[in-house]
C-alpha cells in the first residue's frame, strides 16, 4: 500500500485531506483570547456565514472569526498559519459563484471564515484629493452615501449594494451598472492594506494617481477572490457629483440594434452616458409577474429594451435637451421603436427597480455571466440561442445586463419549473453549448462575478496552459501553503 496515499489522499479540490482536527478546542480558545468569545462563532451562530446568497453552496467551518481591526485580522491569520488552518475571507457574502463560503468536503483541511463585517470605518475622506480611505467591511451603499454627503460620487453600483462590502467588491473586481463610464472596481482603487497569508500587514494605502515604483502590487489582490491575502482597507477614488441626470427606457428591435444605438449615443453624448443595460421582454414580464403592480413602461410590448442613463454637471434642462435631441436623431435613423423618458427621480427609480429585480424574478435557472467584444453582442445572442434551442428545444433565454461592457447575464430556463429543474441538472451541458459560442467570439466565461467554486473546473478549459501556470506561480509565491480560500479560482 502506498503510505503517502493513505495519509494524504487528495480529494476533488486537489487539497491534501487531513484527519479531523484534534486540537479544535485549544485553537478556538486562542481565537477567543484575541477576539473575545462573542466574535468567535460556532454551530448555529456560524451557519449564516457558511451558505452563499443563492443557497447553492453550504460548507463547514471550525469557526467564523469576526475581527474588529487589521491588527486582530493579522493575529488571527498568524494563528491559522501556526495551526495549518485554511481561511475563507468574507465580506458581504453576496458572491454568486460560491467564493465566500467554506467547502463542504468532509475530509478537507479545517477552515475558518474570517468575516470583515465589523471593520466598517471610513478612515478618511479627502475631498480635494478625491479619495476615501475605507475599511473592507464598509457596505457599498455607505461609501456611496458618504461620498454624496461630501458632494462627491462613488460610482460603483450594483443591485447587491445594500449588502456587499468594499472588501468583497475589490476581491471580485465587481462591475455593476456604472462600468461604462467609471470602470470596474479595479479602476476605482488607488491603494490597499492587506494581511498576507503569514499574518504580515502590507501597508499600501497610498492615494496617488501616479506611482510608478515597480510592480503594482494592489492589482494582485484585486480580483483574486481571497486566494492571495485579506484586504482590510482601501483608498478609493471619488468623482464629481453630477448635478443632472436623465433616465430613458428605450424599445428597440434587437441586441444588435442596441449595440448600434450605444455607438450613436456615445458619439452624441460622450461620457455623459453612464449606464446602458439591455433587458429582454422575457425579463420584463418575469419582473411584472414576480412583483405585481410593476407597470410596463411603454404602451405596447416590444422584444428588447435598453435602460440608459446620462449624467452631467450643469442644469437638468441642458442635459434633457441634449438627450432628447440625441434620441430623436436615433429615432429618425430607425434605431429606436419607442422611448419613455423619466420625468422625475421617482420615475427613474421605478425603471431601475425593474432592472434590479430581474435576478430575483428568475432566481432558479442556468445562469451565465459572459462577455464578448461589444460588436459581437448581436451574434452572441442570435447564435447562442440558436445552438441552445437545438440542444434544448423550448428553452427560454433570460438575457439582460451590462451591454455597454459587452457583459450579458444569459440565463437559461424552461417553460415549467419541473423542466427548469431538469435543465439545471444538465448545467454542464448547457454551459458547454453556450461557452463554445463565447470562445468562438473570443469572450470570457466570467465577466464580473469571478470563478469561486462554480467555475473553478470550467476555467481550466478556457485559459491557456501558460496562463494557468503563471497564476499557480503567483499563488505559490504568495500563499505557499495554499491556505487562502482553498477550492476557489484555481
Ligand atoms: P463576498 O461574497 O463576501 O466575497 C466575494 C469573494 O471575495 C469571495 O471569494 C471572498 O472569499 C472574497 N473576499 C471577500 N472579502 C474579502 C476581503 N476583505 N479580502 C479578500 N478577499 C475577500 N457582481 C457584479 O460584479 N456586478 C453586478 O451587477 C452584481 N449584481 C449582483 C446582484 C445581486 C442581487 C447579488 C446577490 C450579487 C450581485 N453581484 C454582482 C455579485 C456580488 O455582489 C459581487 O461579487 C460583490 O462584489 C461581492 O461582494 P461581497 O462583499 O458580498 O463579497
Ligand atoms: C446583475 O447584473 O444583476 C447581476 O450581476 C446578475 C445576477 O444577479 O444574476
Ligand atoms: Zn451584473
Amino acid at each position: 500500500m502506498n503510505v503517502a496515499a493513505a495519509t494524504t489522499n487528495r480529494d476533488n479540490t486537489g487539497m491534501t485531506s487531513i484527519p479531523p482536527n484534534p486540537h479544535a478546542n485549544a485553537q478556538l480558545a486562542q481565537f477567543r483570547e484575541i477576539l473575545g468569545p462573542a466574535h468567535v462563532l460556532t454551530g448555529a451562530d456560524a451557519a449564516p456565514f457558511c451558505t452563499d446568497w443563492r443557497r447553492a453552496y453550504t460548507g463547514e467551518a471550525l469557526a467564523v472569526l469576526r475581527p474588529a481591526s487589521t491588527e486582530e485580522v493579522s493575529r488571527c491569520v498568524a494563528l491559522c498559519a501556526e495551526h495549518g488552518l485554511a481561511i475563507v475571507p468574507q465580506s458581504g457574502n453576496t458572491s454568486l459563484v460560491g467564493g465566500s463560503v467554506p467547502l463542504s468536503q468532509t475530509n478537507k483541511r479545517p477552515e475558518v471564515v474570517i468575516s470583515l463585517s465589523r471593520m466598517q470605518r471610513i478612515r478618511e475622506l479627502d475631498a480635494l484629493n478625491d479619495t476615501m480611505t475605507v475599511e473592507a467591511g464598509c457596505v457599498l451603499q455607505t461609501l456611496q452615501e458618504a461620498a454624496d454627503a461630501a458632494d462627491r460620487l462613488f460610482p460603483l453600483s450594483l443591485a447587491a449594494e445594500g449588502s456587499c462590502q468594499i472588501g468583497g467588491n475589490l476581491s471580485t473586481n465587481a462591475g455593476g451598472v456604472g462600468v461604462l463610464r467609471y470602470g470596474n472596481t479595479r479602476d476605482l482603487c488607488l491603494g490597499l492594506e492587506v494581511v498576507l497569508p503569514d499574518g504580515q500587514i502590507w501597508h499600501g494605502l497610498k492615494g496617488l494617481r501616479k506611482n510608478n515604483t515597480g510592480y503594482d502590487l494592489k492589482h494582485l489582490f484585486i480580483g483574486a477572490e481571497g486566494t492571495l491575502g485579506i484586504i482590510t482597507a482601501a483608498v478609493m477614488k471619488l468623482f464629481p457629483k453630477p448635478s443632472a441626470s436623465v433616465t430613458a427606457w428605450i424599445a428597440l428591435e434587437s441586441p444588435q440594434a442596441a449595440v448600434e444605438l450605444l455607438a450613436a449615443l456615445r458619439a452624441r453624448m460622450g461620457d455623459r452616458l453612464t449606464a446602458f443595460e439591455l433587458i429582454s421582454r422575457v425579463c420584463l414580464t418575469s419582473v411584472m409577474a414576480f412583483r405585481p403592480g410593476t407597470p410596463d413602461p411603454l404602451s405596447q410590448p416590444y422584444h428588447w429594451y435598453v435602460l440608459a442613463e446620462a449624467t452631467d454637471g450643469g442644469t437638468q434642462e441642458a442635459l434633457m435637451a441634449r438627450t432628447e435631441s440625441a434620441l430623436s436623431e436615433c429615432i429618425d435613423a430607425g434605431l429606436i421603436h419607442d422611448v419613455a423618458l423619466a420625468s422625475s427621480t421617482a420615475q427613474a427609480q421605478a425603471l431601475w427597480n425593474i432592472r434590479e429585480t430581474i435576478p430575483e424574478a428568475q432566481f432558479s435557472n442556468v445562469k451565465h455571466d459572459i462577455s464578448v467584444p461589444i460588436s459581437c453582442i448581436g451574434q452572441l445572442v442570435d447564435e447562442g440561442m440558436d445552438v441552445l434551442r437545438q440542444a434544448f428545444p423550448s428553452c427560454v433565454g433570460y438575457i439582460f445586463g451590462h451591454i455597454g461592457d459587452g457583459n450579458l447575464h444569459y440565463n437559461i430556463g424552461m417553460p415549467s419549473t419541473e423542466e427548469t429543474q431538469a435543465l439545471i441538472a444538465r448545467r454542464a451541458e448547457v454551459n458547454a453549448v453556450l461557452y463554445a459560442v463565447v470562445e468562438k467570439l473570443n469572450g470570457s466565461i466570467s465577466a464580473e462575478h469571478g470563478l469561486g467554486q462554480l467555475k473553478r473546473e470550467e476555467i481550466q478549459h478556457h485559459k491557456s496552459a501558460l496562463e494557468l501556470t503563471l497564476m499557480k506561480q503567483i499563488k505559490a509565491a504568495l500563499d505557499p501553503n495554499a491556505r487562502m480560500n482553498p477550492g476557489k479560482v484555481l
